[in-house]
């Protein structure tokens, strides 16, 4: 508690030090983008394991508060990276951090020129939607549809704090595996940074498909492109057929998103979840306890992504989902008093985008 402390009150102290400003916006984002995640993953396997509660999850994030999230976001990665590249630059050529002043400029600059045009296109897909369509779920049912995930990082907190309670009754830590953590240390060290420069183009190019070329709306537009995967319609509108469409993408006998999609979760989860590590870590020193629940919280929360989204990965999205989405998705159109679109009607008779 004290170390968060210190954090705060020098960030607020040492006004006008932009090296200090860079470390605690590369903390928050990276943090941002770790919860975002968290919420993403689980939200996916639903596409194989409960399609239904998939439309409800991506009519949330048609919602203007999800929208005004996805700018954070977007803002948040595209920071986070360019920063990310700065310090792993520095890191490799120490000689370099006379100018690091100038150059957290330089990654401020270039993430205002890379978020400019970015925005422009995402508040067009934004502007179109709104102009013809209006969101499914009101504020109310979207902050509710949180609370599961909120229950589920409660339970793994709970269950992080059992495990290292009950650990430290048994073993003491142990002074003669200083040198081999250190190991395990650098090893995390390298891999922070390797990681980080792998990720920059999957994020970069998940990121492109999902907010600028189609966005987040057209995942469920009625008779539209499947970006990523040339010649293929969305014929159901829904979220679900988007998925299984791109997962059944085929080039040269490789499921090419399927492949994407692994590399990106595995580097994401265990890139985001160990630099949660760090962070918890380092306001947790005072304790033993609470440092070994941080570090258990942060294997729980990777191991939990890494098996859903592993699995859903591997499995195969069958028509009877898409059926069910089909049917889920006429239903909130219901409820949410528009008019549903008839069977057989043309795609551009759709009253809304879901
Ligand atoms: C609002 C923003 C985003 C949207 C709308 C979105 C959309 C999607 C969709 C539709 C899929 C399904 C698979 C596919 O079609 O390829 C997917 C999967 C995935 N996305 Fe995103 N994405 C967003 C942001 C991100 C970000 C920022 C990250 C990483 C930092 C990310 C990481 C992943 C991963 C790892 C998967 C695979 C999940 C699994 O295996 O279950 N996404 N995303
Ligand atoms: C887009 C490419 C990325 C690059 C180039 C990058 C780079 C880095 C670097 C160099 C570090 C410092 C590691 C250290 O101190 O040893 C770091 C820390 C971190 N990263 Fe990333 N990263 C990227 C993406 C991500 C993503 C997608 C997430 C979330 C899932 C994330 C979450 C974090 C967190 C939470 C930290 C710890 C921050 C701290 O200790 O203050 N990063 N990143």
């Amino acid at each position: 508690m004290t170390g968060l402390v210190t954090t705060i009150t020098e960030t607020m102290r040492y006004k006008g030090a932009i090296g200090q400003w860079s470390w605690v916006l590369h903390r928050i984002s990276g943090l941002g983008v770790v919860l975002f995640i968290t919420l993403h993953i689980v939200d996916t396997s639903w596409a194989l394991f409960y399609p239904e509660l998939y439309v409800h999850a991506i009519a949330s994030y048609q919602t203007p508060l999800f929208t005004i999230g996805e700018f954070f976001l977007v803002a948040c990665v595209v920071y986070h990276a360019y920063n990310g590249i700065r310090v792993i630059v520095m890191d490799f050529r120490p000689k370099l951090w006379r100018n690091q002043r100038k150059a957290a400029y330089w990654v401020l600059g270039l993430t205002a020129i890379t978020l400019i045009p970015v925005f422009i296109l995402m508040f067009g897909h934004v502007l179109n939607f709104y102009r013809e369509s209006s969101p499914l779920l009101g504020l109310g049912e979207v902050i509710s549809a949180q609370l599961p995930f909120v229950a589920g990082i409660a339970v793994a907190m709970i269950a992080a704090l059992l495990f290292s309670g009950l650990i430290g009754l048994f073993v003491r830590e142990p002074k003669q595996r200083r040198r081999q953590r250190s190991n395990t240390e650098r090893f995390w060290w390298s891999f922070m940074r390797i990681s980080g420069l792998l990720i920059v183009p999957l994020v970069f190019g998940h990121l492109a498909m999902m907010h600028v070329l189609q966005g987040v709306f057209d995942l469920t537009a009625q008779g539209s492109t499947i970006v990523g995967a040339p010649g293929a319609i969305n014929t159901t509108g829904t979220a679900v057929e988007f998925v299984a469409t791109r997962w059944n993408f085929f080039v040269a006998g490789v499921a090419i998103w399927r492949v994407y999609d692994f590399l990106l979760l595995t580097l994401v989860v265990l890139h985001g979840f160990n630099g949660l590590r760090y962070v918890l870590t380092d306001y947790t020193m005072f304790s033993p306890l609470l440092r070994r629940a941080s570090v258990y919280l942060s294997v729980i929360g990777a191991v939990v992504l890494l098996v859903l989204g592993g699995a859903a990965l591997m499995g195969t999205i069958p028509q009877s989902s898409i059926d069910a989405a089909e049917q889920a998705t006429q239903h909130l159109i219901e409820q949410a008093g528009l008019t549903p679109v008839e069977e057989g009607a043309p795609a551009a008779e759709a009253t809304t985008s879901p």
